[in-house]
C-alpha cells in the first residue's frame, strides 16, 4: 500500500483521487491523528503497515497566500524544511521509497539560457540569495535537506490548476483577483502532477529531482485571454502597471514568476501536456463551485 502525509490538502486530496482511480490501496496519515512530525511515531506507523511507498503531501503553504508565511515562520519552518528530513530518515531506515512534493517557487526568471531552469540549476530564489519569501526560502531548505538521498523523488510543482474553481485553482484566482500581476510562468495541471508522482513509482522511475510543469510556460495576459476565449467568463482583466505597483499595495514578500525545463520528466515517460493544450482542456471542462 501507498502512505500519503497531508493528503486531506489541497494536492493531497487530488493524490487520493487518483489513487482511487488506479484502485490502488492506499492509507492517509493526518496530524490529528497521528503526529507524524515525530520520528519514532511515524516509524512506528509505518513499520505497522505493509507499505510500499510513502508520498510526502505535507506541508505549510499560508492561507489566503504566501504573505502568511512571513507571520507563521516557525510553523512554515516545520513543515517545509524540517518534516522533509523526518521523513527522509524514518524512509532511509525503513528503506522505502517515497515522494517528497516540493515547488519550482525556489527560482526566479528563466534561467541562464532563458529556456528554464533544469534540475542542475541550483536555486536562485533562497535563502541563500537573500532574495526571497519566507516560504520559498523554506522549500528550498527542504530540497537542501534531501541532497544525495537516494531513495527519494523530490517533485516540484508550480501553480497548480484544474478545471475544478476553488479558492486553490490558478485559472479560479486570475478569474477572482480584482487586478493582475502580469509575469511569466510555468505551470502545473495539478491532475497531471499527481498522475505523475504514481507513475514514479508504478513505472520504476528513478529517483531524484523531477520539475513537473506543462512544457512551456504562460504570462497571466495568455491565460486571461484563454479564459476569455473559453466562454467560461466575460470579466476584463484589470493588471497592475508594475511589480513595484504590486509589491506596494498587494502584496508582503516577494513572488517567485519562473520558468522551467521539463526534459527529464518527459524523458523518464512522465506525461505532461503541452501548457497551453492543459489549460484549454480544464477551461473546456470547467465547473464552478457551488458556494
Ligand atoms: N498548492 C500550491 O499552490 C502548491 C504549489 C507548489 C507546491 N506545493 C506544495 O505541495 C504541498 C502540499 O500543499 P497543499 O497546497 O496541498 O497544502 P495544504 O492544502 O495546506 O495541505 C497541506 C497539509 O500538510 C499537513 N501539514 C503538515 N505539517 C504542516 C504544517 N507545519 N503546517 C501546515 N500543514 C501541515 C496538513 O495535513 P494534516 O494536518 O492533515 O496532517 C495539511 O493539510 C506543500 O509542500 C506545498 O509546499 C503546493
Amino acid at each position: 500500500m501507498i502512505v500519503v502525509l497531508g493528503g486531506r490538502g489541497y494536492v493531497g486530496q487530488a493524490i487520493q483521487s487518483e489513487l482511487q482511480r488506479r484502485g490502488l490501496a492506499f492509507e492517509v496519515f493526518s496530524r490529528a491523528r497521528l503526529d507524524y512530525t515525530q520520528p519514532h511515531l511515524l516509524s512506528a506507523a509505518l513499520r505497522a503497515l505493509p507499505v510500499r511507498f510513502l508520498i510526502n503531501a505535507a506541508g505549510y503553504t499560508g492561507r489566503p497566500n504566501v504573505d502568511a508565511c512571513e507571520r507563521a515562520k516557525a510553523e512554515c519552518l516545520a513543515g517545509n524544511a524540517v518534516l522533509p528530513g523526518v521523513v527522509a530518515e524514518v524512509c532511509s531506515d525503513l528503506k522505502l521509497l517515497w515522494g517528497h512534493v516540493s515547488s519550482g517557487c525556489i527560482y526566479s526568471g528563466a534561467g541562464p539560457d532563458g529556456r528554464g531552469f533544469t534540475e542542475l540549476d541550483a536555486p536562485n530564489f533562497s535563502f541563500r540569495q537573500n532574495n526571497c519569501s519566507f516560504y520559498s526560502g523554506c522549500k528550498a531548505l527542504g530540497e537542501e535537506v534531501l541532497a544525495g538521498r537516494e531513495n527519494c523523488f523530490v517533485w516540484r510543482l508550480r501553480i497548480p490548476f484544474n478545471h475544478q474553481d476553488g479558492p486553490r485553482n490558478y485559472l479560479s484566482k486570475l478569474l477572482r483577483y480584482s487586478r493582475l500581476l502580469e509575469a511569466t510562468n510555468s505551470i502545473s495541471h495539478l491532475g497531471e502532477c499527481v498522475a505523475a508522482f504514481v507513475d514514479c513509482w508504478q513505472h520504476h522511475v528513478a529517483p531524484g529531482i523531477y520539475n513537473l510543469t506543462n512544457p512551456g510556460s504562460v504570462t497571466t495576459r495568455q491565460v486571461f485571454q484563454a479564459i476569455s476565449d473559453s466562454g467560461v467568463s466575460d470579466r476584463k482583466a484589470s493588471f497592475f502597471e508594475s511589480e513595484q505597483q504590486f509589491m506596494s499595495v498587494a502584496a508582503v514578500a516577494p513572488r517567485s514568476n519562473c520558468v522551467l525545463d521539463v526534459t527529464k520528466a518527459l524523458q523518464a515517460g512522465l506525461q505532461l501536456r503541452p501548457v497551453e493544450e492543459a489549460i484549454a482542456d480544464a477551461l473546456r471542462n470547467w465547473q464552478w463551485e457551488k458556494r
